[in-house]
């Protein structure tokens, strides 16, 4: 088993990967930057997706490229850490969510990698039960090192188009549709995997409330300090699940 993490540009360095080497992997859909490395001893795949240096918005990422080379580096699962607002008003900032359903309002991306052929995949639980259940096993073993650390064990994922933010009515439309949470990168990254027979998961980490359930605007800098404590618990959360699938 080799594991794939897609995630923020800095989150591998910052998860602790060592003997790090970067890729640039060539794909027939494109090419795709990736880093290979160890993790506490155990080869680990990471993918920065918005590039490196940070610089490609969500609608521009290139999905099918970045999801081809992780397979082409021997990645046998995928996980997705994204970062995501809240549209549950209930959902605390921050916290995790292992969404287990996802709702998709983008449009305009390369959304399948089937051209010339009639193929259309089952896609009823869009995240790998076996996958997410590993993933929640390793919550429960660090629950108790962290005690602020709160953890929805489903969740609904609205993926919108961005990149701006949503309106307020927006995130009641999401709401009233039965997302949880919103964020920009979950599809088509979640229905290429699967396209392709690829266990995939997310961990996602609540930074904002959604826009409206709190006055005022989405402040910038209210969102890196939540990325901050939410990226700590997903590293806790990754270095064991690698330790248990050892
Ligand atoms: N909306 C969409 N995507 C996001 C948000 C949000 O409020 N926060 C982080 N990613």
């Amino acid at each position: 088993m080799t594991l794939a993490v897609i995630g923020g540009t800095g989150f591998g360095a910052f998860a602790g990967l060592a003997e790090v080497q970067d890729h640039r992997i060539e794909t027939p859909y494109g090419s795709a930057e990736v880093q290979t490395g160890k993790l506490n001893g155990r080869s680990l795949i990471f993918l920065p997706r918005h590039g490196m240096p940070a610089r490609k918005l969500p609608h521009l990422i290139n999905y099918r490229a970045n999801l081809k080379a992780l397979e082409k580096l021997g990645a046998t699962q995928v996980l997705a850490v994204t970062a995501v607002g809240t549209v549950d008003p209930a959902l605390l900032v921050p916290s995790l969510v292992v969404p287990n359903q996802l709702i998709d309002y983008t449009h305009g991306r390369d959304l399948s990698f089937f051209e010339d052929e009639i193929h259309h995949i089952d896609f009823t639980e869009p995240y790998d039960p076996g996958l997410r259940l590993g993933i929640l096993r390793a919550v429960d073993q660090v629950t108790g090192d962290y005690p602020d650390l709160v953890v929805a064990r489903e969740g609904v994922y609205g993926c919108t188009q961005g990149p701006r933010l949503e309106t307020a009515a927006e995130i009641r439309r999401l709401f009233r549709d039965g997302c949880t949470i919103v964020g920009m990168t979950a599809m088509p990254e979640a229905a290429l995997a699967r396209e392709m027979g690829m266990p995939y998961a997310g961990i996602s980490v609540t930074v904002n409330p959604g826009p409206g359930l709190a006055p005022g605007e989405v402040v910038l800098e209210d969102i890196e300090a939540a990325m901050d404590q939410g990226l700590a618990w997903v590293k806790a959360i990754l270095l064991e699940f690698m330790a248990a699938a050892a």
